[in-house]
């Protein structure tokens, strides 16, 4: 799938306007506050996606006006269709004149998204990781958002109880089919990232890796239920000196060697950044085909980071890819750049 034209009014400090996209690359160069990062994040919510991290729905809204926020945008490629995100005091979506729901979206507009701090997936905090799987999970298992949504705040809970020395027998049970759920998910979809990682890896990478998840129990169990209540069964006493949860998803990484050794060791900084951008484009090859629809891609300063030859090898993996790719980013040392080039200034976006 892919934007063919979008429009905004209220969104942030972007101006109302009608922007029409490039089906393949599109790059847009701006100062900083220019409105890079909240273009992106519009476009990310007309995907489907929530709202940015610790981002309040009023602050979507444009502090200098009175009323609501509007995103609209037209979509084509594998079917055409209108999407309609109305900002209040909640959101509403409308997909192609009915009502609809984020979930639902993500179907229709497989998207991924990749922000600065996906640079450091090689050696970030395993959180970094954790979320880079999680979206990819979340496009294709529609459930995988909810039942994550659930087992946190169950794990919010469990630890209110740990800290206080409150029993937390009904919130094990509770969480249990929820771990066991995401671990057994996470296992499939790192399955299908390795077989992607093969294929994108020749094109950008002139070194072997591994990757596997190292998940947040007590070794490695076949029945991921039997590997939670197993794991606490060990890290009971653990658990009761330290007052939080220490097994369950939450604890997962996604371990990345060469050669045996840790990525974050064998590598230098600009390999990193080039194993970083791999994975996310692994991740879009295993969306185009467990889903049978071309992702959209959206990258902000993700490239900042690469040299001239990393960057023109990405330009020729994401073209080769065929994908509709939307980046923002502060260098405009662009040249011969083999797509749509737009300006963005005050909010204001021009071509
Ligand atoms: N609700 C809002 N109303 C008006 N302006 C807002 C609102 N929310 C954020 N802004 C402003 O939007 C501006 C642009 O932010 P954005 O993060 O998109 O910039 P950017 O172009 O990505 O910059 P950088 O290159 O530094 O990443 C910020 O200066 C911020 O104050
Ligand atoms: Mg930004």
């Amino acid at each position: 799938m892919r934007f063919s034209q979008t429009y905004w009014l209220n969104y942030k400090n972007l101006k109302p306007e009608r922007v029409s996209w490039h089906e393949g690359l599109n790059v847009i160069i701006g100062p900083n506050a220019s409105g890079k990062t909240n273009t992106l994040e519009a476009l990310s919510m007309l995907c489907g996606w929530g709202q940015p991290r610790r981002t309040k729905l009023k602050d979507l809204i444009n502090w200098d006006v009175n009323g609501g926020a509007k995103l609209y945008s037209r979509f084509s490629g594998e079917e055409e269709i209108s999407v309609l995100i109305k900002i209040n005091e909640r959101r509403s979506i409308k997909i192609s004149g009915k009502q609809g729901n984020a979930s639902v979206l993500r179907v229709y507009v497989p998207s991924l998204s990749f922000w600065s701090d996906d640079v450091r997936l090689v050696e970030g905090p395993p959180a970094v990781r954790r979320n880079f799987l999680n979206q990819l999970c979340a496009v294709l298992v529609p459930l995988y958002a909810r039942k994550l949504y659930d087992y946190k705040k169950l794990l919010r809970h469990r630890n209110y109880c740990l800290r206080r020395g409150q029993p937390d027998g009904l919130i094990i049970k509770a969480m249990a089919p929820l771990a066991a759920w995401l671990w057994s998910y996470r296992r499939t979809i790192t399955d299908l990232l390795k077989i992607g990682l093969k294929e994108v890896s020749n094109d950008l990478l002139e070194f072997d890796f591994d990757i596997d998840i190292k998940e947040g129990s007590e070794g490695f169990f076949d029945d991921p239920l039997e590997g939670f209540y197993k794991s606490l069964f060990a890290l009971k006493k653990e658990e009761l000196n330290k007052r939080v949860s220490l097994v369950g998803p939450h604890r997962d990484d996604l371990i990345i060697t060469v050669a045996g050794r840790s990525a974050t060791q064998a590598l230098s900084r600009g390999q990193r950044r080039k194993l970083s951008v791999a994975l996310m484009l692994a991740a879009a090859k295993v969306v185009e085909c467990k889903m049978k629809r071309r992702p959209i891609i959206l990258l902000d300063e993700v490239a900042s980071e690469l040299d001239q030859e990393a960057k023109l090898d990405l330009i020729k993996a994401l073209l080769k890819g065929g994908w509709q790719v939307i980046a923002a980013t502060a260098d405009d040392r662009v040249s011969n750049f083999p797509g749509k080039v737009l300006r963005i200034y005050q909010g204001g976006i021009s071509t």
